[in-house]
């Protein structure tokens, strides 16, 4: 028996960081939404983990798909292993949460194949395990990010909404823009909480501020061109997903986000018009 996953990708509707921990990493609020870009991933039964990519670079044994099958098998106490497959599609260090997305996804799939009762708040803890926005990745849909990115509160979903991603042709590492932010870069995550706030009540998606642009667009120029370049396209204001550099532009139908994309068009940015996508499932929190 083959199970089949799609692992969506992320955008940042507002990012705010709050501050710097003591374990090295920053306290933020967030708003994320899924966005119908994604990673198809093929799970079989077989007798140990093992995983092929459609990218040769991406196949080892530290990919986070490995790690999270690796992780529920110990937690579970699986003796069984799976064959797992990625064909990806979401382009890697982009800001839009592939690696995330695909650990979540795996984890989801290896419950249900491996047949195993786990408590949300086990599995929310494991997600955290793997990486600061994967608990987001096990609801997908929009929702509310705080502290290092573990605490999820699912948002209501808002009205279909249409995006364009352009990734200029650079691969950003989240690690590295976050060390570049100043203190200056940091605010209290009140217009991320009023965003919230609005689509509780069923109002209209706006992009909020992300703190990582400025040290995103200091350090790469090119995603401060693009934003520029969105900027003039857009229906309203363009913003960088997560650290970039892809750059997002809102759009109340899929012909306004084409044409767009017909207008932004070179052999440089990689485009994709994409739909928001609801939450997988019964919304449940991770607390
Ligand atoms: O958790 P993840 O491995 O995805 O994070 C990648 C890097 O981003 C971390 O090593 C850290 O430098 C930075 N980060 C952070 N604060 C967060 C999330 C990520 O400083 N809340």
């Amino acid at each position: 028996m083959q199970y089949e996953a799609q692992a969506y990708a992320k955008i940042n509707l507002s990012l705010e960081v709050l501050g710097k921990r003591a374990d090295g990493f920053h306290d933020l609020v967030s708003i994320m939404q899924t966005v119908s870009v994604c990673d198809d991933l093929t799970f079989a039964p077989a007798e140990e983990v093992t995983f092929t990519c459609s990218q040769p670079e991406l196949t080892r044994p530290s990919n986070l798909v490995v790690r999270a099958a690796n992780l529920l098998r110990q937690v579970g106490g699986v003796s069984a292993g799976c064959s797992i497959h990625l064909e990806k599609h979401i382009p890697h260090a982009a800001g839009l949460g592939g690696g995330s997305s695909d650990a979540a996804a795996t984890l989801r799939s290896l419950v249900t194949l491996w047949a195993l009762t786990v408590p949300n708040d086990t599995l929310c803890r494991l997600a955290a395990q793997l990486g600061s926005d994967v608990p987001f990745f096990l609801q997908q849909g929009t929702a509310l990010v705080e502290g290092r990115g573990e605490r999820v509160t699912p948002l209501p979903d808002p009205p279909t909404c249409w995006y364009l991603l352009a990734k200029p042709p650079i691969q950003v590492p989240t690690a590295e823009i976050f060390a570049r932010l100043q203190r200056t870069d940091w605010s209290n995550g009140a217009r991320t909480h009023a965003l919230g706030s609005r689509l509780r009540q069923g109002g209209q998606v706006q992009f909020g501020p992300n703190s990582l642009q400025d040290p995103l667009f200091s350090a790469y120029p090119l995603a401060q061109d693009c934003f520029e370049r969105m900027s003039q396209v857009s229906e309203g204001r363009a913003a960088v997903s997560g650290s970039g550099p892809t750059i997002v532009g809102w759009f109340s139908s899929q012909d306004e986000a084409r044409q767009a994309a017909r207008r932004l068009e070179d052999n440089q940015l990689a485009l994709f018009v994409a739909s928001s996508v609801e939450a997988h499932g019964r919304k449940q929190p991770c607390a």
